[in-house]
């Protein structure tokens, strides 16, 4: 592939968590404007990623995948130009098996010729699923296969590999040709999920990514990715795939902006996957803070690290190229008074005094090294600490 492909996380939208498998052209034109007129692709959200279901239920009679011509009327290069057309670029889906997860045709054993598809129709970003029989085939052979093809063809193609970290893609992803991969199951849109329930609410992510202990896998060009953004989303969401219960509701303000704080922090890929006709002005704000975008594309490209994990209180930090990132989670239901110093971070120590910027109210001040705030319930303070 082209050298400089994911020099920084990459940053879109995806439809999964907002349209499920009910997407259709009309939605992905939708989001391509919304994108433009909320200032979102102003910011840096470029790549508009159909997800899984815009297949038609079998490939024609050389194995090529073909739109699904009910809901993709238009075809795949149309949307794909009027993704351009928009200043932004495209992404499409398939699987590293024989079928979707949804049980659309997918690529195994047919990677040059679909590659061969997307790089005609336009595609500058792939998404690369786990679903359907593998063939007995290991995960560093299926999405090598795949990586291969997309280095062949004529096209830079950026490689998203959603391995859901089963088989440790931190330690090949880049060697195949990955751009990013994915370290977990897939992101739902509460802050906790109990053990029967499908996929993993924002608290159990992060603590999942604490538990890995991969931050030295990630560099520029390839990332780790702990899944996209439900930032904005709830039960009534299309990816919930359920009716809402009760005792469900959407991602309060607080749960959001520790949801977006961390994905920063860990300098993860950034896909909002929220209806954008839909979408508050305080989601669009937190979407939007360019201090914590500058925290999540920093040039460094490092990952995140907790500083301390104590009960409710949790601080991490990221060294950044100019100073750092200083975090404090509050994990808790009632207000909470978190303190951490200079010395205990990220943070490089060589001055004596520091400029300190809160990233969600753009207040500045400077410090000798104590840092601290009050933080909300389940609510995250972020600084920008610079030695002075
Ligand atoms: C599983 C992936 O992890 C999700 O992000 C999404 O792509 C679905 N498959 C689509 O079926």
């Amino acid at each position: 592939e082209a050298a400089g492909l994911a020099g920084t996380p990459p940053m879109g939208w995806n439809s999964w968590n907002a349209h499920s498998c009910a997407v259709t052209e009309a939605d992905i034109r939708a989001a391509a404007d919304a994108l433009v007129e909320t200032g979102l692709r102003d910011a840096g959200y470029e790549y508009v990623v159909v997800d899984d279901c815009w297949m038609a239920d079998d490939t024609d009679d050389q194995g090529r995948l073909r739109a699904d011509p009910a809901d993709f009327p238009s075809g795949i290069a149309a949307l794909a130009d009027y993704v351009h057309d928009s200043g932004l670029r495209f992404g499409l889906y398939s699987s590293a098996g024989t079928r979707t997860c949804q049980g659309y045709p997918a690529t195994l054993g047919r990677e040059r010729l679909h590659a061969e598809q997307f790089a005609d129709w336009g595609v500058d970003f792939l998404k690369y699923d786990n679903c359907g029989d593998h063939r007995n085939r290991d995960a560093v052979s299926r999405y090598g296969a795949m990586g291969d093809a997309l280095a062949a063809v004529d096209r830079d193609i950026v490689y998203s590999i959603c391995e859901w970290g089963q088989s440790a893609p931190w330690q090949w992803g880049r060697n195949v040709g990955g751009n990013c991969w994915r370290v977990t199951d897939d992101a739902v849109a509460k802050w906790q999920t109990s053990g029967d329930e499908f996929g993993l609410g924002v608290a159990d992510i992060i603590d999942r990514v604490a538990g890995l202990d991969i931050a030295a896998a990630q560099a520029p060009g390839g990332w780790s990715d702990p899944d996209m953004l439900q930032v904005g989303n709830g039960p009534e969401s299309g990816q919930s795939q359920h009716e809402p219960t009760d005792v469900e509701r959407p991602l309060s303000n607080a749960e959001n902006r520790t949801h977006f704080a961390f994905w920063c922090l860990l300098g993860a890929p950034l896909f909002v996957g929220t209806d954008l006709a839909d979408c508050s002005a305080d989601v669009l704000d937190i979407l939007t803070n360019e201090d914590l975008l500058q925290i999540d594309q920093d040039p460094l490209g490092l990952q995140g690290t907790p500083d301390r994990r104590d009960g409710d209180a949790e601080v991490w930090s990221k060294r950044l190229r100019d100073g750092a990132a200083v975090a404090l989670w509050n994990r808790g239901e009632r207000a909470t008074d978190i303190s951490t110093h200079v010395v205990d971070t990220s943070v490089p120590t060589a001055g004596e005094r520091y400029a300190v910027r809160d990233c969600w109210t753009g207040e500045a001040w400077e410090t000798p090294g104590e840092l601290s705030a009050t933080v909300e319930p389940r609510d995250t303070a972020v600084f920008r600490v610079t030695p002075a």
